[in-house]
């Protein structure tokens, strides 16, 4: 199969190396990753398995290797390319068929390798070390500061103050803002007795972790499992979505589709009578990237295999008043979901 990438995480995942201006290709048994000088140096250090072309016109150095080899067809992602490149692509190799496989190398990457599986490990164990070091911080000065304060906090702490990248910007948000899945940190203050929702994950060696908790702020708080909200509808919330999480987990198989599972969750929260305030999918993939393959949603037909490693994230969003969601990483082995 001849095929050629362009996504970051695609490329890193062929040869053990990328930039933010390469392009790797695949031609029969043979392998390059073409990007311009500003990165050779370091990528002969690191691709493997493929030959580094530097050249300043990647595109023009893509068209020379297929008209050297011949090629007539050629599969690629067209989530990865711009419409300008493809058509300088195929206005110049009138004879190449470039044949649109959207997501190709994310079904190549569904199923982890074991080593996979170990970084995802460490990178989500590294995760709740930056969970309970930002914990640490709420306790001692998280009172009476700025959501966008306690948001740089929160990614100083899951970074391990330099150490990580971040898998995504974190979500930090209080009460009300919590009614927003994807909030942005605001001028509104931390007080005892808020809901506090955090969302965060960082990267070890590439591979993405994933976390949120939403705990009740008050003296000593932890983001354990067990919260205790002043108010019962919060509390009646929290205790479906926990359910949610807990149920989602305990029964995922391998062989289900993503569909049942977003099943398994959604159902504890529709039999509470608050269907309709969970408005996401119950998980996706985590890998290189923060979201990928398998999906966990209504419309996944998707089977999970051993091997397949997704987060399991139900919540639930009251517009105004409060938002709620509680995520793991689980990992499917020995056919069950394990968490990691
Ligand atoms: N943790 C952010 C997300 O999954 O969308
Ligand atoms: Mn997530």
């Amino acid at each position: 199969m001849n095929y050629i990438l362009r996504d970051e995480n695609a490329l890193y995942y062929e040869c053990g190396y990328s930039s933010d201006n390469a392009i790797f290709v695949s031609l029969g048994s043979e392998k390059w990753l073409i990007t311009d000088s500003r990165y050779t140096v370091e990528a002969k250090e690191n691709v493997k398995g493929a030959e580094v072309i530097e050249a300043s016109d990647l595109l023009g150095a893509l068209r020379a290797l297929l008209r050297g080899r011949g090629t007539t067809k050629l599969l690629f992602d067209p989530k990865e390319w711009s419409v300008s490149a493809l058509d300088t692509l195929r206005g110049k190799l009138p004879h190449v068929r470039f044949l649109p496989r959207p997501d190709f190398s994310h079904r190549k990457r569904i199923v982890k390798s074991p080593e996979e599986i170990a970084l995802l490990r460490q990178a989500a164990e590294l995760g709740r070390e930056g969970f309970a070091t930002f914990a640490k911080y709420l306790g001692l000065f998280g009172l009476d500061r700025r959501e966008k304060r306690l948001h740089f906090e929160a990614k100083a702490a899951m970074s391990g103050y330099g150490e990580y990248d971040l898998s995504f910007d974190p979500i930090v948000a209080i009460g009300p803002n919590a009614a927003k899945p994807h909030a942005l940190p605001t001028d509104v203050v931390l007080k005892e007795g808020d809901l506090l929702l955090v969302d965060a994950g960082l990267k070890y060696r590439r591979y993405c972790s994933d976390r949120t908790r939403t705990l009740f702020v008050k003296e000593g708080a932890a983001f354990d499992d067990e919260q205790h909200f002043s108010s019962p509808k919060i509390q009646k919330a929290y205790d479906l979505v926990r359910k949610a999480h807990d149920r989602a987990i305990e029964q995922a198989r391998a062989g289900m589709t993503g569909a049942r599972i977003d099943r398994l969750a959604r159902e504890v929260i529709e039999k509470g009578g608050m269907g309709e305030f969970f408005v996401h999918s119950t998980g996706h993939g985590v890998g290189l990237d923060i979201h990928e393959m398998p999906y966990i949603s209504a419309r996944s037909g998707t089977r999970v295999e051993e091997g397949m490693v997704f987060t399991i994230e139900p919540g639930i969003y009251i517009p105004g008043e409060f938002g709620i969601r509680i995520e793991d990483m689980v990992v499917i082995s020995g056919g069950r979901a394990e968490i990691l």
